[in-house]
């Protein structure tokens, strides 16, 4: 029996256009208002009673009917429940995406494969089932249905399988523009995050002041009373405060390197006498910071920064270091194909840098799973030792320790 979908006329051809072109003005809005206009779009070009575009949810492995028509039958449909079918629970259109291979029966209430809800309750004689493929992946299926018997013919089947690409290609289309704002909105809340914890940072710095202020008051008359509870208290405030200081000043570094205000002030720096004082100072009972290598090493730097980076990259070997294994802070000279270098090294025999996290070890916020700190240290070492432009590179073997080695050029006289 012809219907009215296959009859060649040329109105009919301008109808089918018409509504084809409809098809692909859809705007790419959410997945289901898009999903929703295909399917009424299609049921008005083929007079069915419901058309569906069920998409697979895999949190449920069922196929849910996204995009519905607005006909009796859908709603009956909804109320019914047969919305959402369970690939456990068979049926046509199950079948259809499960094997990918186009489904037509005029005769449901004579099908046993059917639901038994789909052909009784529903009332569904005639139906067409064909897979919807996105972005080349089987995703779902577009099913026409109707309530009369022999509706659909094998030219109506093909005709099918056309506008379920074009519904495959609107749906792939909404879910590019879905992903692309969805980066949109994550970059543009990373951005406002970054830019909250500089300002936060700079304010934090500066009432640190005071509080060190006061710490020192109390650290002084608790000297002069000898209480020396008090004074313990007060250097423990005071080691940690120092920390938040750190802690801060990394962050407002990193705020200045994203706005490219990150700069120098270099003159000749002895990198020998960096490395001794950060040495001393880190070192404590059980935690030793040794030195190695060249006893003068001149290089046109930032003193500030070179220091900043060492004392990074000592924390964080200090910080995995069995205690009683010294941290080794070396300085040498290397000479390469591309001129003079300066390596400031240190090395830990500690376990070494997870493996996964060697390849984003020096990004922004890239940290061990048992690490207390932001995942800044890495990151601001790196940016100042290219400031320079030089190098940081590291090597590390699971359980045999880390070596980090800043590479920096050397210009030596004559
Ligand atoms: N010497 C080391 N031995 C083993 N793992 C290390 C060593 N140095 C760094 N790591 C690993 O690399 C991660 C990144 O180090 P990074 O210094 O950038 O951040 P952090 O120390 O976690 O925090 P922050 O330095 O901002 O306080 C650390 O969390 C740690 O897992
Ligand atoms: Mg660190």
């Amino acid at each position: 029996m012809a219907t009215e979908m296959t009859e060649r006329t040329p109105e009919r051809r301008d109808r089918i256009l018409q509504a084809l072109e409809k098809l692909l003005e859809i705007p790419p809005a959410d997945t289901q208002t898009a999903m929703n206009q295909a399917a009424q779009c299609v049921l008005e070009l083929t007079l069915a009673d419901k058309v569906d575009v069920f998409l697979f949810e895999p949190s449920s492995t069922t196929i849910v009917a996204v995009g519905t028509s607005d006909t009796p039958m859908s709603r009956k449909q909804k109320a019914l429940g047969l919305d959402r079918l369970p690939l456990a629970n068979g049926g046509r259109s199950v079948e259809v995406f499960q094997t990918g291979k186009t489904f037509h029966h005029n005769r449901q209430d004579e099908d046993p494969e059917e639901l038994p809800g789909v052909k009784h309750q529903l009332g569904v004689r005639s139906h067409i089932g064909v897979l919807i493929e996105v972005g080349g992946e089987r995703r779902g299926v577009l099913d026409i249905v109707s309530s009369k018997p022999d509706f659909f013919t094998a030219d109506d089947v093909r005709f099918i399988e056309t506008v379920a690409r074009w519904v495959g290609a609107v749906a792939h289309r909404v879910e590019l523009v879905e992903a692309v704002t969805k980066a949109a909105v994550a970059q543009g809340r990373r951005a406002a995050a970054e830019e909250l914890i500089t300002i936060l940072a700079h304010d934090m710095g500066n009432h640190l002041i005071p509080i060190r202020m006061r710490l020192e008051l109390i650290h002084r008359r608790a000297a002069r009373e000898r209480a020396s509870e008090y004074l313990r208290d007060a250097e423990a405030a005071e080691q940690s405060l120092k920390a938040l200081g750190r802690l801060i000043s990394d962050l407002m570094d990193v705020g200045r390197l994203e706005q490219g205000l990150f700069s120098l002030t270099r003159y000749p720096t002895d990198l020998v006498a960096i490395a001794e004082e950060v040495a001393r100072l880190a070192t404590t009972p059980g935690r030793e910071v040794q030195l190695t290598g060249t006893p003068e090493l001149v290089v046109d730097a930032d003193p500030n920064r070179l220091r900043q980076a060492l004392e990074n990259l000592v924390a964080n070997a200090q910080k995995h270091s069995p205690a009683g294994l010294p941290v080794i802070v070396d300085v040498n000279r290397q000479q390469r194909q591309d001129g003079t270098w300066a390596l400031l090294s240190v090395k830990d025999q500690g376990p070494g840098i997870p493996p996964e996290l060697l390849p984003r070890l020096f990004e922004r916020f890239s940290k061990g799973p048992k690490s207390k700190g932001l995942g800044l240290g890495l990151y601001l070492v790196r940016s100042i030792a290219e400031a320079h432009g030089g190098t940081l590179t590291v090597q590390s073997e699971p359980g045999k320790g880390a070596l980090f080695v800043v590479a920096l050029p050397l210009v030596e006289e004559g």
